[in-house]
């Protein structure tokens, strides 16, 4: 039999405790991935993952708008597992379906703080954790780190706000 495609992997999935996020945990699961399910349903959400199995799925509230709780469901996912391999960004809403002349400016924010700082902001911590794991430095080498690339990027940066 072959290995499965996602064996072992460990996937953080926003949005995921119905419709596609959902069904996105159960098909990550089956195909051998552990997965944290971020979501703000929180009553769902713990049903969702006692269906799966909390061996394998582990609910975690997160409302994408607010980045501090993007960052720390960034985190608990590095500390229950030690690794974040896929991030599947899913939360979103669709916000109020109206014509320009009844726009309501404040759901407007709200889907944009979902749709699109949400994702930003979720995509930015995972790939700060990326980050930290591909140039995770020893203490030893940090000031050469610094030397032979914090600080050119910082003088070349300074550099071109001049010219
Ligand atoms: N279903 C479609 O045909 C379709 C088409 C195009 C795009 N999409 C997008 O795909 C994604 C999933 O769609 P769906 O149909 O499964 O929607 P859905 O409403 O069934 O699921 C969205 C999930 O996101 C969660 N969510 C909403 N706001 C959140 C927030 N601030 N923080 C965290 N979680 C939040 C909801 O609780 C829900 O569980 C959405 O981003 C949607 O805009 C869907």
């Amino acid at each position: 039999m072959s290995k499965p495609r996602l064996e072992g992997k460990i996937a953080l999935i926003t949005g995921a405790v119905s419709g596609i996020g959902e069904e996105a945990v159960r098909l990550f699961v089956e195909n051998g991935a552990f997965v944290v399910a971020a979501d703000v349903q929180d009553d769902l959400g713990h049903q969702v993952v006692a269906s799966i199995g909390s061996h394998r799925a582990t609910y975690r509230h997160c409302d994408v708008r607010d980045e501090k709780e993007v960052e720390e469901t960034v985190n608990f996912t590095l500390e229950k597992y030690g690794k974040l391999d896929i991030l599947f960004s899913n939360a979103g809403i669709i916000g109020p379906l109206t014509g320009i002349l009844e726009l309501d400016i404040q759901g407007f924010d709200n889907t944009m703080a979902t749709n699109v700082r949400g994702v930003a902001a979720t995509i930015k911590h995972a790939a700060r954790a990326w980050w930290r794991k591909t140039f995770a430095v020893p203490s030893y080498a940090q000031p050469a780190l610094h030397l032979l690339w914090v600080e050119p990027h910082r003088m070349h940066t300074q550099f071109r706000s001049m010219h």
